[in-house]
């Protein structure tokens, strides 16, 4: 037995466990939000919470080794690890009071959890201390040890990933062997996320929607319980269920029935959004003008839980939902055959421009710009209407091509720069409605080419460098600004 632990180590040890729990007794996390710079610290708890989890592991690995002939002097190491371990541990505590305290928590969970590190660090110490001189204790103290420490982390995973986050996907075998009871459905129909009941139940038999649960519910949920829920309750405020809404904050109720402006939720969602007491805190996006009517509303109609959400008249009508853009072009598959063959006879490449088989094709022609002239713009035209980008850039087209192209309805964008083009040609384009981007680069376009174009609301950008047009400058920017 050669490496001790001091027992002034484990002795200042114990002065700082002493202090630590003294500190959360005195300051305990209660939902309020402080200092930045202590969020700032005690935001590394995480990532430092991992290192006597780390060390607590090994120690046991080691003295494990020592019930090996040939692996006994592993053994040595262990009560230098076992320092560390401690050591490390005490930090994690500290930094973990800190990021409870200011960060705005509060709970049985964080309370809990907050305990089992205080006492970890505390039965690090003692490992310490018995180690040298009473094998038997030390032995059960650090199998308890362990068993905390797997307990403490335990409640540290629930508050981060929620509760039954480990068993959520327990195999129902498995579920039954260990008691576990079986997993909360995540999306019922007949609950929204808060696991509010979608159903009024007080009127059975005849289930309908409540408004509260509805339309209220989601915005609380979507806007607020991030800072409003079971892990932060900053404010000391819940607002994930109807009776935490109603029981209110630290300043006590933020609903009074049948008077909105005198309810303190409705005062902090419609103040002006620069005001320090506007919520939500922190700039994070407000309620929309419909989602404010809307608890305008269940307040003046009595903030009621079983209200039916059909008995209320005149609700802002729910956002529609989300609709995918409308296509761009009609769906390039079936004409997949012809694109090939198109491809393969003039070299130039026809690519989809997304995922999306209606968002159009893009026109390349990098590789074959010497072959690519406006006869291979007239053999594109069967499947014109599915190309919305054409770079043409150096290739071999002329004025003759651009009445070709002036018939590509769904160009968005062209790229002609660098070609033999002039006026002549660049005037037929503005028959291109969707025409949202042109590139006339060192191209022979003078102002007549472009005065019609000038005026199409549409075109986005236009560029005219290396041109004659006159108006070139002013031209673009007036463009680019739009
Ligand atoms: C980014 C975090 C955050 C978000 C999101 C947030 N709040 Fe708050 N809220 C706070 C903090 C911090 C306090 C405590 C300080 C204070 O009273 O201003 C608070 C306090 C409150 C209070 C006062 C409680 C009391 O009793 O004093 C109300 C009411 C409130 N919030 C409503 C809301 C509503 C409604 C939303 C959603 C629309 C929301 N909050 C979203 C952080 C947030």
């Amino acid at each position: 037995m050669t490496s001790r632990t001091s027992l002034p180590l484990c002795g200042i040890g114990l002065f700082l466990v002493i202090a630590l729990a003294l500190a959360v007794l005195k300051a305990p996390p209660d939902g309020l939000e402080r200092g930045q710079l202590s969020q700032f610290l005690g935001r590394f708890h995480p990532l430092v919470v991992h290192l006597p989890i780390g060390l607590v592991l090994l120690v046991a690995a080691l003295e494990c080794a020592g019930f090996f002939r040939n692996r006994k002097h592993l053994q040595a190491s262990a009560s230098f690890v076992l320092t560390l371990a401690a050591f490390t541990a005490l930090i994690a505590v500290f930094l973990g009071w800190l990021l409870a305290r200011s960060g705005g928590y509060e709970g049985r969970l964080v309370t809990r959890h907050m305990w089992g590190g205080v006492s970890l660090a505390a039965a690090l110490i003692l490992c310490c201390a018995v180690r040298e001189s009473n094998v038997k204790l030390y032995g059960t103290a650090l199998f308890a040890t362990v068993c905390l420490m797997a307990w403490t982390s335990d409640q540290g995973g629930k508050l981060t990933h929620g509760e039954g986050f480990l068993t959520e996907f327990m195999p129902a075998k498995l579920r039954a062997v260990l008691g576990v009871p079986p997993p909360e459905k995540r999306h019922t129909p007949t609950t929204n996320q808060v696991g509010i009941s979608l159903v009024s139940a007080s009127t059975p038999g005849n289930v309908s929607v409540t408004f509260f649960a509805s339309r209220v519910a989601p915005i609380f949920q979507d806007k607020c319980v991030q800072c409003h829920g079971a892990q932060k309750k900053k404010g000391k405020l819940r607002l994930d269920t109807f009776e935490n809404v109603m029981r209110g904050g630290k300043d006590g109720v933020i609903v009074k029935p049948g008077d909105p402006s005198g309810s303190e939720v409705f005062r902090r969602i419609t103040l002006p959004r620069d005001n320090k007491d506007a919520m939500p805190a922190e700039g994070k996006p407000g309620p929309t003008e419909a989602e404010i009517k809307v608890i305008e509303m269940w307040i003046a109609l009595g903030a009621s839980q079983s209200l039916a959400a059909e008995e209320v008249r005149g609700a802002p009508p729910l956002a529609p939902p989300m609709t995918a853009s409308p296509p761009l072009t009609a769906d390039y598959r079936p004409r997949s055959d012809k694109i090939q063959a198109l491809q393969s006879e003039l070299g130039v490449l026809l690519v989809p421009r997304s995922q999306n088989p209606t968002d159009g094709l893009i026109l390349r022609t990098v590789s074959v710009r010497e072959r690519c002239d406006d006869a291979a713009l007239v053999k594109l035209a069967p499947i014109a209407s599915l190309i919305v980008d054409a770079e043409l850039a150096r290739t071999k087209v002329t004025d003759g091509g651009l009445k070709t192209l002036s018939t590509f309805s769904n160009l968005r964008s062209l790229d002609l720069s660098h070609t033999a083009i002039t006026s002549v040609g660049v005037r037929l384009l503005s028959r291109l409605d969707k025409l949202e981007t042109l590139n006339l680069t060192a191209t022979g376009v003078d102002d007549t080419g472009v005065a019609l174009l000038r005026h199409k609301a549409r075109l986005k950008r236009l560029y005219l460098f290396e041109t004659k047009c006159t108006v070139q400058s002013e031209l673009q920017t007036e463009k680019q600004k739009r």
